[in-house]
């Protein structure tokens, strides 16, 4: 199901191979797999692409030093960056590898275009080579880290060489203009401010080659003009986002790109990219979002401290709570912003308890509960929600039954206007998607679900139950509210189910509303758009006589004393 909204492109980086994937790589992706599956629901024809970047000098020398060729340990490690991202149940629409034909060949056809129109051009370069990040430093940035590399530490090298640059000097007004603008969207705020003040002291060409030594591995793209140099490995990387929707039936995604990355790739994506595609003649990226870092346990991860929150550690935690908790802790608790975000246990299980347990979960139970209980699994009415007329007496009937139970109950006098609320849940929701707000966007529907909570309090239905037979309407009075109580909860799975595919479609299976979604296409099979599925007691609503059993406990309640899970040793 498509609508006629534009086409939308969602990119990760694409990972070092010789990484293996840790809490970083999937946070990053996990990010896009949420804002993909979220306008897959809203009816967008999406493609979410993410990969791995393997031209990397590392890997003939890793690679060489496990006896294996650099494809072979390249493809060794791009499988395990493929498991992972299938363990965390992304949906991307592809996966590209650098080493790959379809990349290498347009890459290589993009530079050669780029040389024709005069933006790359041969020159001599004198720089600070930091050979553990692939990159040459300027003299203010090598000096400023005492010449080593300000990531790993090691000793820079001085490199003089005959150099292809691209005139990114060429682009400075431009990109200027589009940033500062909007027309490529810089976020969050904090980024875009950063980039505006560094293009404002000036841009320089920058080298795009270096020259092939004898005895150098065949790895990499060669300048297509001028094979005694090889393409560096970053532009030709970052071509990724093109060369893979470059086809015939996969051009349309190049609309309205949106890129995804942490803070410390943002230059190049914000800045170098959008120059080269503007060379090009080519659409910028409509938004570059560079979120912060993950520390774990208060601390940063790094290799010495050995501390990388690492891809089985997500699995053991997964295994223990469920995947998609996993998936809901770092969606909703994550760096998205300009701040840094702590991977701790205790903070997982408090997030866990108040938002799955008590709220997702509890208020499932208890709605399907009753409503087995009390119509033995069918919603017998429907009610228009608003508690205005029909629901109005039904809610006045339960706060007498309340009452006359002797139960006041804690809850300040409130009206509920549930169409009303979802409504506006729906257009909070998809607007939060558009700037990649995912944490906003999640809390709509968690916000539905804490009001079908305080409502339950605040009518009592179980009090309500009691009375039937004694209270006139007091059996229409129950099915109004539960029926009210249902849909919500059915409108708020559907805002939860890009962080929680599987528990939702749980939900779905035990709420017999399955028909929301083609279960053999469960990444991209809705139905209808989220604005019709959303409809309140609308055609894929609940109607009278529909069943709505109890299903099994979506989350069980954790207990904060148990140990953190562990990632079985290897
Ligand atoms: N290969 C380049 C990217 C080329 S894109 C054309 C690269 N690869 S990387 O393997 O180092 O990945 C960097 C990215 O991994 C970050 O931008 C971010 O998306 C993710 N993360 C790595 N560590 C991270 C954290 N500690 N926290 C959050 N995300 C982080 O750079």
């Amino acid at each position: 199901m498509t609508t006629d909204h534009p086409p939308y492109y969602i990119t990760t980086p694409i990972y070092y191979v010789n990484d293996r994937p840790h809490i970083g790589h999937c946070y990053t992706t996990l990010v896009a797999d949420v804002a993909a599956r979220g306008q897959r629901l809203l009816g967008r024809d999406v493609f979410f692409l993410t990969g791995t970047d393997e031209h990397a000098e590392k890997v003939v020398t890793t690679a060489k030093d496990r006896g294996l060729t650099p494809m072979q340990w390249a493809t060794t490690n791009a499988e395990r960056f493929k498991s992972a991202f299938a363990f965390m149940n992304f949906s991307n629409d592809d996966f590209i590898r650098t080493t790959e034909d379809r990349h290498k060949s347009r890459a290589s056809a993009y530079i050669q275009r780029l040389v024709d129109s005069g933006d790359i051009e041969l020159g001599d370069y004198e720089g600070w080579w930091d050979g553990s990040q692939e990159e040459y430093l300027t003299e203010t940035v090598a000096k400023e880290h005492n010449y080593k590399s300000p990531v790993t530490g090691k000793p820079l090298e001085k490199r003089v060489e005959q150099n292809y640059f691209f005139r990114l000097d060429k682009h400075e007004a431009w990109l200027k203009e589009q940033i500062q603008s909007d027309a490529i969207r810089v976020l969050p705020e904090a980024r875009k401010n950063e980039i505006l003040g560094r293009i404002n002291t000036g841009l320089q060409r920058v080298p795009v080659s270096r020259r092939i030594k004898p005895g150098d591995p065949d790895w990499g793209v060669v300048m297509p003009n001028d094979p005694e140099h090889r393409v560096y490995v970053w532009i030709e990387a970052l071509c990724n986002y093109l060369t893979t929707v470059d086809t015939p039936d996969r051009r349309k995604y190049w609309h309205a790109p949106v890129h995804l990355m942490a803070k410390d790739i943002v230059w190049f994506h914000a800045v170098i990219w959008p120059a080269m595609l503007h060379a090009l003649g080519e659409k910028p990226p409509a938004v570059v979002y560079a979120h912060a870092y993950w520390i774990a346990e208060g601390q940063k991860m790094s290799k010495s401290l050995g501390n990388f929150i690492e891809i089985d550690t997500l699995r053991a935690y997964a295994d223990k709570y469920s995947l998609d908790s996993v998936r809901w802790f770092l969606t909703t608790q994550g760096p998205l912003g300009a701040n840094d975000a702590d991977f701790a246990h205790a903070r997982f299980v408090d997030v866990y308890n108040a938002d799955l347990a008590n709220s997702v979960g509890n208020s499932a139970s208890r709605v399907g509960n009753m409503v087995d209980k009390y119509f033995e699994g069918t919603l017998p009415r429907t009610c228009d929600g608003t508690f205005g007329f029909e629901g109005g007496k039904a809610l006045q009937l339960a706060l007498k039954a309340r009452d006359d139970a002797g139960k006041p109950v804690d809850v300040p006098g409130r009206t509920f206007d549930f169409p009303t609320l979802t409504t506006d849940a729906v257009a909070n929701f998809t607007k939060s998607l558009d700037t990649v707000d995912l944490e906003s966007a999640m809390n709509e529907g968690l916000r539905i679900v804490r009001t079908v909570d305080d409502f339950i309090t605040y009518s009592a239905p179980f009090t309500l139950a009691k009375r039937i037979g004694d209270l006139e309407h007091a059996e229409k009075a129950l099915a109004t509210i539960l029926y009210s109580c249902a849909e919500a909860l059915r409108i708020a799975s559907l805002l939860l189910s890009p962080t929680m595919p599987d528990k939702m479609a749980a939900l779905w299976r035990a709420w017999n509303c399955t028909h929301l979604n083609d279960p053999n296409d469960p990444n991209s099979g809705f139905v209808a758009p989220l604005a019709e599925l959303a409809q309140w007691g609308g055609p894929h609503g609940f109607q009278a006589g529909s069943r709505v059993s109890k299903g099994e406990v979506l989350f069980m309640r954790a207990d904060p004393k148990e140990p953190a899970p562990e990632a079985a040793a290897v």
